[in-house]
């Protein structure tokens, strides 16, 4: 995970250090605006990066155990007020048009149902001028969807990093799940749990070959097509923004 890897993150994906320090890069916030943590499974990576950039957070998984841990977790990290979680699915977030200054999506897009659907949900919760912070990975000889991932979200690539350290963090946490499946069950349920360790016994021998990135994409600032709640809300515990956060969007 890399030296300085900040090992309270706790992390259910390849979010190693390098991948945090390119986080706190792309995403550009400032101070009090708000992250949304798409699939955020036990929430250490949106935690980390709310206390880091003294930002609030949203962070919605559709497993209710990782939801649960999350929330549990939340005030070792920042303030009560500045973190909320919440059960729903990347296709269906709940959360208000506009309302956020960023999204990050580390290793759940894979497992949307409807993909297309997730992207076009995370650029609808984006205000103008917004990013979203996307881990993706094809294998090496395959080309490259990130223009269509844009599309699909009415986003604008930024930028395309690659992440050459990401098939062996993968080698190294697929085998931690496997090795500790139990507590997998525990803190995201047996559904999503399973889910996660068919994905690393199918993906374990695939790592050989894959090519890793993260993609930064940007809402134009310029886009000015009517958002409700864009300009009303600066975190979870404010005005829609709270409300939305409160009522739990069973999935
Ligand atoms: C590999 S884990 C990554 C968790 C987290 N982003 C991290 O970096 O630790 C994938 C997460 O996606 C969640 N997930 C899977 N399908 C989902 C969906 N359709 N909507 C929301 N979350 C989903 C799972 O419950 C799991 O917590």
């Amino acid at each position: 995970m890399g030296e300085r890897y900040p090992h309270e993150v706790a992390a259910h994906s390849s979010a190693d250090w390098p991948l945090l320090e390119l986080l706190v890069t792309r995403l550009q916030l400032a101070p009090g605006q708000l992250l949304v943590d798409a699939g955020c499974g036990t929430g250490g990576v949106g935690l980390w990066l709310a206390r880091a950039l003294s930002v609030h957070l949203a962070g919605l998984d559709l497993s209710a155990a990782a939801v649960q841990h999350a929330t549990a977790r939340a005030t070792a990290f920042v303030p009560a007020e500045r973190a909320a979680f919440r059960v729903a699915a990347l296709e269906a977030t709940g959360l208000p048009d506009g309302c956020a200054h960023a999204v990050v999506c580390v290793d759940a897009l894979g497992f949307a149902t409807d993909r297309t659907a997730a992207l076009r949900e995370f650029g609808r919760v984006l205000a103008p001028g917004g990013r979203l912070a996307l881990t993706r990975a094809l294998r090496r000889d395959a080309a490259p969807d990130y223009e269509e991932h844009a599309r699909a979200a009415g986003l604008v690539l930024e930028h395309v990093d690659e992440r050459p350290d990401e098939p062996a963090t993968w080698e190294r946490v697929f085998r931690l799940w496997i090795r500790h499946a139990d507590t997998l069950v525990r803190e995201l349920g047996d559904t999503e749990a399973q889910n996660m360790l068919a994905t690393a016994h199918r993906s374990l021998p695939l790592l050989p070959g894959r090519r890793a990135v993260l993609l930064t994409l940007r809402r134009p600032a310029e886009d000015r097509s009517p958002r409700p709640g864009a300009d009303t809300m600066t975190g979870p515990g404010h005005q829609n923004g709270g409300r939305a956060m409160d009522e739990r969007t069973e999935q």
